[in-house]
């Protein structure tokens, strides 16, 4: 319901949360307004409640500069738009601020330097031939389930040393940590919550249990057990640790995998282009996860009254940066609903967020876009989908529940 104070704010004309708009892919136009109309704007009432939308690139990086006005801490908030019970906000290093997010980041970051993603590299490739390889040509298959998930989890995978026979677990635990649908408010879906997330906490407890005994090394999980920062988590800490990397590492690169076959089918001259001069490729992939943008927004909780794009967000308020739409800016993205992997600056993209929580995984999941369009581009193969693709109903990944396709050789 509108309030008195309410009346000095810009209302937005839309509620940018409804997952209708995700489903049925209408979210270009509402977003494009905002950007040109009020960048900064108040949604008083939504499933999730009253809350601010960023909309500009500009207005998103300042928020994002900003962390000691505009917090992530899960004490102040969750770090998503919807605002589950407070026992299920989960107390991991992308919902804290500094100190806590400073040194719990420096125990994780180090597993993704160049030297440990050269390795990966090699693995990741070698497992993207192998599943082409045995991949149908001339017959509907879903590219969701037999490509953009068994690659991401294969991934997951590799980084956890985790048996490939129970990548089943990984992808459940992982659907479960990322989703942020009004379903989720249900007493019988928290139920279910809880007793996957115990599940994930006791299976990655054995994991770390190993670790322990065995002397440090640059493993992901020997990292967190032997740090100084993460070796004394409590249980709640060390599984919203875990879930952070199942999740972040997951949805995000598997939606923008599946988002690359709809790119490449709605703008088939840029295959033509990458054939032409693979050295696109890693211009491509940035283009295409600004394109997509798998995660449509984080949230920020205000921290203090200020000012915003001539608005004022008043202390206790969520603020939600629309990375969607701040990433079809067209003061920085000129023409941006168009896939061009020749853009000079698709890297500008604020997909994988920016400031001191950007995204950690960011290498690995270029290595994985790169390794899947030089693939399809030595193989001389269109992915040609069959019909309209099933879209998940979500206000926070953007992506694909199905995605019927045929390779076509060329
Ligand atoms: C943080 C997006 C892949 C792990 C983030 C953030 C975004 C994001 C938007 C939050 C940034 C912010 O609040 O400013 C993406 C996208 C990906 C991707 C679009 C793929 C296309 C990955 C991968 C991993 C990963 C492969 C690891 C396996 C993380 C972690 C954080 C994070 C640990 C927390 C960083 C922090 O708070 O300091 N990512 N991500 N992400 N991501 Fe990713």
């Amino acid at each position: 319901m509108a309030s008195v104070m309410d009346e000095a704010r810009a209302i937005t004309p839309v509620d940018v949360s409804d997952i209708a708009l995700y489903v049925e892919d209408r979210w270009r136009e509402p977003f494009a307004r905002l950007r040109a109309e009020m960048p900064v704007s108040w949604c008083p009432e939504s499933p999730y409640g009253g809350y601010w939308s960023v909309a500009t690139h500009a207005l998103v990086q300042a928020v994002e500069l900003d962390p000691a006005t505009f917090s992530s801490s899960w004490k102040n908030g969750n770090i998503v738009i919807a605002d589950p019970p407070p026992e299920s906000n989960l107390p991991n290093f992308i919902a804290a601020d500094p100190p806590v997010h400073t040194a719990q980041r420096k125990v994780i970051a180090p597993a993704f330097n160049p030297s440990q993603m050269a390795e990966r590299e090699k693995t990741v490739k070698r497992r993207t031939r192998e599943l082409f390889d045995a991949l149908p040509v001339g017959e509907t298959f879903d590219w969701v389930e037999s490509v953009s998930v068994p690659l991401t989890i294969g991934m997951l995978c590799i980084l956890f040393d985790f048996p490939w026979e129970e990548r089943h677990d990984l992808k459940r635990w992982s659907d479960y940590g990322g989703n942020v649908s009004p379903e989720t408010a249900s007493e019988e879906y928290r139920a279910q919550w809880m007793a996957e997330m115990g599940a994930m906490l006791a299976r990655f407890d054995r994991e770390l249990e190993a670790r322990k005994a065995l002397p440090p090394s640059d493993d992901l999980l020997s990292r967190m057990v032997h740090s100084e920062a993460m070796g004394s988590l409590n249980p709640m800490e060390r599984l919203a640790n875990i879930a952070l990397l199942i999740v972040g590492g997951n949805d995000t690169t598997r939606n923008s995998m599946s988002g690359l076959v709809e790119a490449l089918h709605r703008f088939p001259g840029e295959l033509d282009r990458l054939r032409a001069d693979p050295a696109l490729i890693p211009n491509a992939a940035q283009e295409i996860i600004r394109w997509q943008s798998p995660v449509t927004h984080m949230r920020r909780t205000c921290m203090a009254d200020t000012e915003l794009g001539g608005q004022t967000i008043r202390r206790g308020e969520k603020v939600i940066l629309w990375y969607i739409s701040a990433n079809r800016d067209e003061s920085v993205f000129p023409q941006a609903d168009i896939f061009d992997v020749g853009r000079d600056n698709a890297r500008r993209h604020v997909a994988f967020g920016h400031g001191i929580h950007r995204c950690v995984g960011a290498r690995l999941a270029e290595i994985q876009l790169c390794t899947l369009i030089e693939e399809i581009v030595a193989r001389g193969i269109r992915i040609e989908p069959q019909g309209a693709p099933e879209r998940l109903a979500s206000p926070f990944l953007h992506g694909f529940v199905h995605m019927p396709v045929r390779i076509v050789a060329e």
